[in-house]
């Protein structure tokens, strides 16, 4: 599919330019006809469409895995980021003195799951960032013999940086570490194979460049890792069958689905699967080679403009989807003024934050510019 197919499945392309993919991304038009789709059918039955139902989300799963290739049974479904790492940090063994590395540049999310092993005496250790960058080395001085993982995100939410993550792997394999990577800034615009790089866990949720619907989202779990990480959460679906009732003595799967404790949420993971169709379909590296198009045309007319890019931009491979930039004026108040006149970006720490997709255009871009340099002027 090309990228225009890609653009005429996105109905929010009508209303909108719609740069706020960092925030929360629209759903295509095809996740949107599958939540009626389950809707109707709803209304109508129950259990006689399970199977059905069932097909979908071993679609979706196989999706995700094809998404940043690994196999389909690494991967458990959950209700977002947050809950993917939780299932980390709680699957893990601490003991009282051990530390988890994290970047200061990280969102909340990738924060608080790990601050809550405060209380087993676990230390959160952060490293500062270098101008928006995490530097290797520096992740490398934070870690001694009591660390017990590096939690990093793929893309950082503010600047849109992207990680070194072969750098910051191989550095946590030599000290014999996992690295656990909050991947919904990158997902769905950038190429990740997770295979290629032995990334221990990777999180995301849907609702982003993934143009999911929210409340859905999966964690890959490297096989290896299965046997070590306890199951915190499960119930009669993580059994090996668990359409036998009467049987009490059932173990548990082996596999990543051994989390999945009861009723999945089909009708978001419909309407995801339709969303992940269109992107694998577009072609993730064809998206991402556009997304580089329209990032550089965005930064040159930023820099044109004079405007201080706060994204970390010396190449390709430390940029993402997100470029941010310091406005004239009150990022607020421009980015409320820009919406009014049809710019969907958002704010972030006073910087204004423009998170571009595969469907977006040049031309959106070059209006986008427009409209800033005519409503980004401080008064006189
Ligand atoms: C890096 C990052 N991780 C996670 C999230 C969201 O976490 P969750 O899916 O748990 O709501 C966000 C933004 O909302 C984010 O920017």
């Amino acid at each position: 599919m090309c990228l225009k197919t890609f653009r005429q499945h996105m109905p929010v392309v009508q209303r909108c330019v719609f740069f706020d993919h960092a925030a929360i991304g629209p759903l295509p038009g095809p996740a949107a006809a599958a939540l009626q789709g389950y809707a109707e059918d709803r209304t109508c039955g129950g259990e006689q469409s399970v199977d059905a139902w069932q097909s979908r989300i071993n679609e979706a799963r196989t999706r995700i895995a094809r998404l940043i290739n690994v196999p389909a049974s690494a991967v458990t479904f959950t209700r977002n980021t947050s809950f993917g790492l939780n299932l980390v940090a709680n699957g893990l063994a601490w003991a009282s003195g051990d530390n988890v590395v994290v970047p200061y540049t990280e969102f909340v999310a990738n924060v608080y799951v790990w601050r809550n092993l405060e209380r087993k005496g676990v230390e959160v250790r952060f490293v500062p960032d270098r101008q928006g960058r995490i530097d290797p080395q520096d992740v490398s001085a934070a870690i001694d013999e009591r660390t017990r993982l590096l939690a990093v995100s793929f893309v950082e939410f503010q600047t849109g940086f992207r990680n070194d993550l072969a750098a910051l792997k191989a550095l946590c394999h030599q000290r014999g570490i996992p690295i656990c990577v909050d991947a919904i800034q990158g997902l769905g615009v950038l190429a990740l194979d997770a295979s290629a790089l032995e990334l221990d866990f990777v999180a995301a949720g849907a609702q982003k460049f993934l143009l999911g619907p929210m409340g859905i989202g999966f964690l890959y779990i490297r096989p290896d890792w299965l046997p070590r990480l306890d199951r915190v959460i499960t119930g009669w679906r993580a059994t090996l069958d668990p359409g036998n009732y009467f049987d009490y003595d059932q173990p548990f799967r082996e596999d990543a689905l051994r989390y999945e404790e009861g009723a999945l949420p089909l009708a978001l993971i419909v309407a995801w699967n339709e969303s992940l169709r269109l992107l694998l379909d577009s072609g993730i590296a064809v998206i991402e080679r556009h997304v580089q198009r329209l990032t550089d045309h965005l930064l040159e007319g930023l820099l044109r403009l004079g405007r201080e890019v706060i994204s970390p931009h010396r190449g390709w491979h430390e940029r993402s989807a997100i470029v941010s930039f310091r406005p004239r004026t009150a990022a607020q108040a421009l980015v409320r003024t820009l919406a009014q006149e049809g710019f969907m970006v958002s704010e972030r720490g006073g910087a204004v934050r423009v998170s571009v997709h595969g469907y977006n255009t040049l031309d959106e871009v070059d209006a986008f510019l427009e409209a800033l340099a005519r409503l980004d002027r401080p008064a006189l």
